[in-house]
């Protein structure tokens, strides 16, 4: 055995961390799905059910914006904790009807939400930024150079190991 084995196992080592921390990456910027894997569910999440609850926390929501004038609607200073209370309320629903939190139904209840409310807004206040495009290029090719890297290391390591014996 020479050097060649150590510098291998570094760059795959490497590589499998850069992959994942991407993918968390462009999965945050909504850009990739991963689905995670799910926990142990006793029982099924029942949808109907909770759509009729995340209702019940948005119809409390629509309640407390109705005490906040509408030209305060679209500044999250007025509104910020009726917000957070709501999206507490969501995810403790969910969580009581062994449901993901977030999930697609809930997501969907939100940006119901959203348009109704803040639709007139030009400001955008809770904005995810997607990396500029040029970033996202190198942010993907940095794996798929360190994959190629790996497999030119493993077919040299086994020519010289070859040549050697
Ligand atoms: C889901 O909840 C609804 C409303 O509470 C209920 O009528 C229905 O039977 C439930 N479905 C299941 C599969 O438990
Ligand atoms: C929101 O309201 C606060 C308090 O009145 C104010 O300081 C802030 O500048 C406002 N933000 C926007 C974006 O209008
Ligand atoms: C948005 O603007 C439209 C047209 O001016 C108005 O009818 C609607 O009520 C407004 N919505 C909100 C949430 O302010």
């Amino acid at each position: 055995m020479d050097t060649c084995e150590p510098a291998v196992l570094k760059l795959l080592v490497v590589g499998v961390l850069v992959n994942a921390l991407m993918m968390r990456g462009l999965s945050a910027a909504g850009r990739v799905n991963i689905e995670p894997i799910p926990p142990k569910q006793t029982t099924a999440c029942n949808e109907s059910r909770l759509q009729w609850e995340v209702e019940v926390c948005g119809e409390d929501f629509k309640q407390d914006m109705a005490h906040i004038d509408p030209q305060y609607w679209c500044n999250l200073t007025y509104f910020i904790s009726e917000y957070h209370f709501f999206t507490l309320c969501t995810e403790n629903r969910s969580h009581i009807l062994q449901c993901y939190w977030p999930n697609p139904l809930v997501e969907g209840y939100i940006i119901h939400i959203h348009k109704h409310f803040f639709s007139n807004c030009t400001m955008p206040q809770v904005v995810w930024v997607d990396p500029p495009d040029d970033m996202l290029v190198i942010l993907i090719l940095i794996p798929i150079f360190l994959t190629f890297a790996m497999i030119a290391l493993v077919v040299w390591c086994s020519r010289r190991s070859d040549i050697l014996a």
